[in-house]
């Protein structure tokens, strides 16, 4: 089963922390000893560099491993699972289930509004973060995101954005990585609307001009970069608000399954950007062993009794994010 991780605030420094240590040149973490003796390499190596690992940080690590997740075991992962996968393109993204750090399936109707919760994810394959917000009013009830249309500034395209998912249809998840140069968490913040709401208190790090466009766009709630400043409308499809960024975030297209509450990442959009640092068309290795590839279902949604027709609509009515 593919997983997807949200992670818990301590799992995400810890995280962070582990994956800076692997991509230093000083400290780089060594793929051909860790494809050789496996999860202990990087356990020893997890301490060392970061910090003792308490049983639930190792079971957490486990999970990278076990899961494609693998923010920090990203660049190791294909020496060892995907090294014969072919190339994957869009219409081949398998759908994961996204999970905790302790590797428990996130229930929609739990995750808590307006509280951003951090992924990893390896859309498309590269660990990637993500937030996962279930957006809110200022008073912390699920709003409904409807689908809209999203203008690129740098060319004047256009795609849509399917809006959101879940119990309230409030469920909305976005890339992490600033579309402009790339800062990620913590320097990119979800900011709710109990700080833009009248009457609200600004955040001393939102600046005037980034609060303005919000106002002016009405924009209940932004992702604002510290880094230079570029701010996003999360309840718009993650629409640009303020400069420098010319791309608004990307998506990633969730799928709410009722019969469990489960939630799981299905599919990015081609029309829309790509991940910063991603390849234009997406192209990468796949872990596909949660996907069945004649149904195009995934396999849990099947065993928990789901007609594949189901799933079929599915894919054929989202032609925005599965057809190229
Ligand atoms: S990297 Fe975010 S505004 Fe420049």
């Amino acid at each position: 089963m593919g997983r997807h991780f949200a992670l818990k605030r301590d799992d995400f420094i810890f995280a962070s922390r582990l994956i800076r240590k692997m991509r230093d040149p000083k400290t780089k973490f060594d793929e051909r000893k860790f494809a050789e003796k496996g999860r202990d390499y990087l356990y020893n190596y997890a301490e060392e560099k970061v910090g003792p690992l308490n049983p639930g940080r190792r079971m957490f690590l486990k999970g990278i491993l076990i899961g494609i997740g693998a923010l920090a075991v990203a660049s190791a992962v294909p020496v060892i699972s995907y090294l014969n996968q072919p190339p994957v393109y869009i219409k081949n993204f398998p759908w994961i289930i996204i999970v905790d750090s302790d590797g428990n399936p996130i229930e929609a109707s739990k995750l808590a509004v307006n509280d951003p919760s951090i992924l990893l994810f390896q859309y498309p394959m590269e660990g990637d973060i993500t937030f996962l917000l279930n957006m809110g009013d200022a008073n912390d009830n699920p709003v409904s995101i409807p689908a809209t249309t999203v203008v690129i500034p740098e060319d004047g395209s256009t795609y849509t954005f399917p809006g959101g998912v879940g119990p309230n249809n409030s469920i909305v998840a976005y890339s992490a990585i600033c579309q402009h140069l790339g800062c990620q968490p913590p320097e990119i913040h979800f900011y709710p609307p109990k700080y833009l709401a009248p009457g609200g208190t600004v955040p001393n790090f939102l600046p005037p001009v980034a609060y303005q466009a919000a106002q002016s766009a009405n924009a209940a709630s932004v992702i604002h970069c510290d880094c230079h400043g570029s701010t996003y409308d999360p309840w718009k499809g993650a629409a640009v608000l303020t400069g420098p960024t010319q791309r608004p975030l990307p998506y990633v297209e969730l799928y709410w399954d009722q019969n469990t509450d489960y939630l799981y990442a299905i599919g990015m959009n081609l029309r829309a950007p790509v991940i910063m640092g991603q390849p234009s068309d997406l192209a990468s290795f796949a872990y596909l062993s949660s996907y069945n590839e004649q149904t195009g279902c995934p396999k849990m949604l099947l065993t928990k009794g789901q007609a594949p027709s189901q799933c079929y609509s599915k894919l054929n009515n989202e032609g925005d994010t599965f057809s190229s």
